[in-house]
């Protein structure tokens, strides 16, 4: 296995989840980046992204010389695949900005083999693989649509252990050169037309985020019903249509993909004349849900925010990750500041050189409480459940918690003279 090299183009978390995994499972792959430091970081095998064994696996790569990286686009001159692993953030009114990805193309059109299999990666608009040849100016050059369905903090476990593979093209052979790559991995393969996989990846995490503003707009009829919205969505994830998962209320999804997928997808269906007004009311539910957050954090901080000390547990928009990007808790620590709030905040992933505006970061969450009016907890780090309450009880100004994601025992907190505000109960 392994002797056709293959080629990486970018080494953010999906490019270098992808060589990484690549390597591991006895390809050889070369990851170029257009970022020197990084790429004299990787070679070392310093990998500055926090994503549980992605360091060890790069380690191993570099070790047995299957795995490098270089800046240098001409080292995938050789290689019989290319996958394009380039950000595609949110551009100008939501649409996906394709302006790494443009020039890439640019560069890469005079340095491709004939026959090189051009595969995308990361997320890019419906049509874009139809689109790369005419931007390329070549027609030697196939194309594969194949999208990552890759969770921060579970990169490495996702690739190796796929729930499915998505190769979409025209061309069956380069489509089947593809497989040949995840040939060790046991998923199954939805083989397809191009549009229909770059669908397929923005249809999968628009329908994740409809389900999670689908939640918490019912945690807030729960709290208006006298009902639990933990008992709620417990009886609806036994239905096997449903699925448990993807279920908890929290102050918002966030993230580097989901806010930006919806809204592209959003873009991609007015273009097309769709209405998707499911989605827009999906974005729409997401940002009331963070309103609804301050409301019930100035609430429990006894009726104003104006100079009031908040403590927020997690910053980052989901445990297991160091991420800050469209984080929800960042987002509603914003809102707290603008309206007077005094921030101090501990995220277990973030270190408190970090600087994080407005928030003071320190690296305890005593001093967190420390003069509190309440204490937010936002980002859903397991540890939160085990800290001495005691003493935070102790030193806050007030004794009340807001928990955004009914992590906490409600009966620990209450016993140590919280008032305990959870969502959804
Ligand atoms: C997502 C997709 O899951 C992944 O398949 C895709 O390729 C990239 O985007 P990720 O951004 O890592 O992955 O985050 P994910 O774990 O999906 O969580 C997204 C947001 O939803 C987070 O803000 C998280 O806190 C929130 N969430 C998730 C909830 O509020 N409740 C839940 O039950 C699950």
């Amino acid at each position: 296995m392994g002797s056709e090299l293959v080629g990486v183009l970018g080494v953010g978390y999906v490019g270098l989840t992808t060589a990484a995994c690549f390597a591991s499972l006895g390809h050889r792959v070369v990851a170029v980046d257009v970022d020197q430091s990084k790429v004299d970081e990787l070679g070392r095998g310093v990998v500055s992204i926090g994503e549980p064994g992605l360091d060890d696996m790069v380690r191993a790569g570099l070790a047995a010389g299957r795995l490098r990286f270089t800046t240098e686009l001409r080292a995938l001159a050789d290689a019989g695949t290319v996958l394009l692993c380039l950000p595609t953030p949110m551009g100008e009114g939501g649409v996906a900005d394709l302006g790494a990805l443009s020039s890439a193309l640019g560069e890469l059109a005079p340095i491709l083999r004939p026959g090189c299999v051009l595969v995308t990666k990361s997320t890019v608009p419906v049509g874009t693989a139809e689109r790369i040849p005419g931007l390329l100016g070549r027609t030697d050059v196939p194309v594969v649509s194949n999208p990552e369905f890759l969770r921060e903090g579970h990169a490495v476990h996702d690739f190796l252990h796929p729930d499915r593979i998505v190769l979409g093209s025209a061309d069956p052979d380069a489509r089947d050169r593809v497989r040949a790559l995840y040939a060790s991995l046991d998923a199954p393969v939805v083989v397809t037309g191009t549009a229909s996989a770059e669908l397929a990846k923005y249809a999968s995490n628009a329908f994740l985020a409809l389900r999670l503003s689908y939640v918490n707009v019912l945690a807030e009829l729960c709290e208006n019903l006298g009902a639990d919205v933990t008992d709620v969505t417990a009886t609806m994830g036994l239905d096997p249509r449903i699925g448990a998962d993807f279920l908890a209320p929290g102050p918002g999804w966030g993230g580097s993909c989901l806010p930006k997928d919806t809204s592209a997808l959003a873009c991609i269906a007015a273009e097309s004349g769709v209405d998707f007004a499911l989605l827009r009311a999906a974005v729409d539910a997401n940002a009331h849900q963070r309103e609804r957050i301050v409301r019930k954090v100035r609430r429990a901080a006894g009726g104003s925010l104006a100079g009031a000390r908040i403590g927020l547990l997690g910053l980052a928009f989901k445990a297991g990750t160091d991420d800050l990007r469209h984080s929800p808790a960042l987002e509603i620590a914003r809102e707290l500041a603008r309206r007077g709030a005094v921030l101090t905040g501990y995220d277990p992933g973030v270190p408190p050189s970090a600087r994080v505006d407005p928030v003071h970061l320190v690296d305890d969450p005593v001093l967190v409480a420390k003069d509190a009016a309440a204490i937010v907890l936002l980002t859903e780090w397991p540890e939160f459940r085990d800290l001495d309450w005691a003493q935070l009880a102790e030193v806050a100004d007030r004794r009340a918690v807001v928990d955004t994601r009914n992590l906490l025992d409600p009966d620990q907190l209450t016993g140590q003279g919280f008032s305990y505000t959870p969502l959804g109960r």
